[in-house]
């Protein structure tokens, strides 16, 4: 890792020896005071240390990023985060906040003897919010994690509160940043850091149904044999029990599989598509139940999101955001939909042509998420 350590200024030593000899033309005799010491040594280039030995300063070097990230939470999913975009260069400049320092040490000193294979990265950590100041995106992954048994909906208020005392220093450090909820339940809580927050709402984003498509285009890709990149295939709506896949849009190379199978992905459906849902639904807490937390996939599609932020790239991606006006809703809230993404977090929201009957899904999602959503006290 880089450090940033204060050290003196040195010039050149010929450079400095000769400049001020021809301007004074006089020969120095120096008693041994400490102020002297320094002046013969600057003159006479006798380092201080190793460091100045073999460094010349040309200028102090600059600690401020074009790219910080700033990661709220250092356990499974702030991790797998904060490895997804390291071990891909997306962020050359990450910074760590978590409740426990000791843990935040241990990561911290992981990263350090990381630093020959990443590039030599920045990585800070701190369990004061001062260390995520002037980050271009902050993710956050704080909270309680879902445990055997309770639904995402039921982690709710326990979530809440993490939110209302985190992200108003956060805003404070990082007034310019775009803020990634990963936290659950991702869509109640990407509403309540908007609120708090008091930014704009397309600065405000959730992972959301990012994952859940990136799911389904896997399992797809399994049955039919096809590399998972070239389905397409997205869902919206809730991240969790009610999502939404829109299979009337699900295509291979532009040829839509509902053009083949009219009935793709409803129940008179023979070839068992909607099995692949329900499988979906599941898969958070099949992971999590077969090895004691889900983080690999989150992370990368964290890592995914902030990539487009920090490229200003307009990439189409599923993701939480304001859904008023869209669909038939009129409460203000978030769920996923499709939407282009760049440096102010959301920037368009793609108008989905969605038929009747997946319209009444998203419909049915976004009533079961606000009746939760209205029941918070979050002022
Ligand atoms: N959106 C998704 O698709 C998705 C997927 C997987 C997990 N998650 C969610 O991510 C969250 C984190 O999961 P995890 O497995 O990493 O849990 P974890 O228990 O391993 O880590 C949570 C971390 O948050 C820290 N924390 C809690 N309160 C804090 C505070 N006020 N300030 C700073 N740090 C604080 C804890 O110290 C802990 O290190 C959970 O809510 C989980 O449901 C979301």
């Amino acid at each position: 890792m880089r450090m940033v350590v204060p050290y003196f200024q040195k010039f050149p030593p010929r450079m400095f020896k000769s400049s001020y000899n021809l301007v004074t033309n006089k020969v120095f005799r120096f008693r041994k005071t400490n102020l002297t010491k320094t002046i013969y040594r600057a003159i006479c280039f006798e380092p201080n240390s190793l460091r100045e030995g073999l460094l010349c300063r040309v200028k102090t070097p600059s600690i401020d990023s074009f790219d910080k990230v700033t990661i709220v939470g250092a356990g499974m999913v702030g991790v797998a985060c904060a490895n997804a975009i390291l071990f891909q260069k997306i962020s050359s400049h990450v910074a760590i906040v978590d409740a426990f320092p000791k843990k935040l040490e241990g990561e911290g000193m992981d990263y350090c003897h990381s630093s020959v294979f990443l590039d030599d990265p920045y990585v800070e950590y701190d369990t004061d919010f001062c260390v995520s100041s002037n980050s271009k995106v902050v993710i956050i992954t704080a909270g309680a994690r879902q445990i055997k048994g309770e639904t995402r909906l039921e982690l709710v208020q326990k979530n809440v509160n993490i939110i209302k005392n985190i992200v108003p220093p956060l805003v404070q450090y990082s007034p310019n940043a775009v803020f990634l909820v990963v936290t659950n339940p991702v869509d109640i809580l990407s509403w309540v850091t908007w609120k708090v927050s008091g930014l704009p709402y397309n600065r405000i984003i959730g992972s959301g149904c990012h994952l859940d498509s990136a799911r389904l285009r896997s399992l797809i890709s399994e049955r039919l044999g096809v590399a998972s990149k070239c389905v397409n295939a997205f869902i919206i709506g809730e991240h969790g029990d009610n999502q939404v896949p829109l299979w009337s849009g699900v295509n291979v190379a532009g040829v839509l599989f509902r053009d083949i199978m009219p009935t793709i992905g409803l129940e008179m459906d023979q070839e068992g598509w909607s099995e692949l849902i329900t499988d979906n639904v599941k898969a958070g807490a099949t992971v999590r139940c077969l090895k004691g937390y889900s983080n690999t996939a989150i992370g990368l599609t964290a890592a995914d999101i902030t990539r487009d932020i920090l490229r200003n790239c307009p990439a189409v991606k599923s993701v939480s955001t304001m859904i008023q006006g869209h669909h038939g809703i009129h409460h203000e809230m978030f769920l996923s939909l499709p939407c282009t993404l760049g440096e102010n977090g959301v920037s368009q929201v793609i108008r989905m042509r969605i038929t009747e009957h997946e319209k009444n899904l998203f419909q049915k999602s976004a009533e079961i998420v606000y009746n939760i959503q209205k029941g918070l006290k979050i002022s």
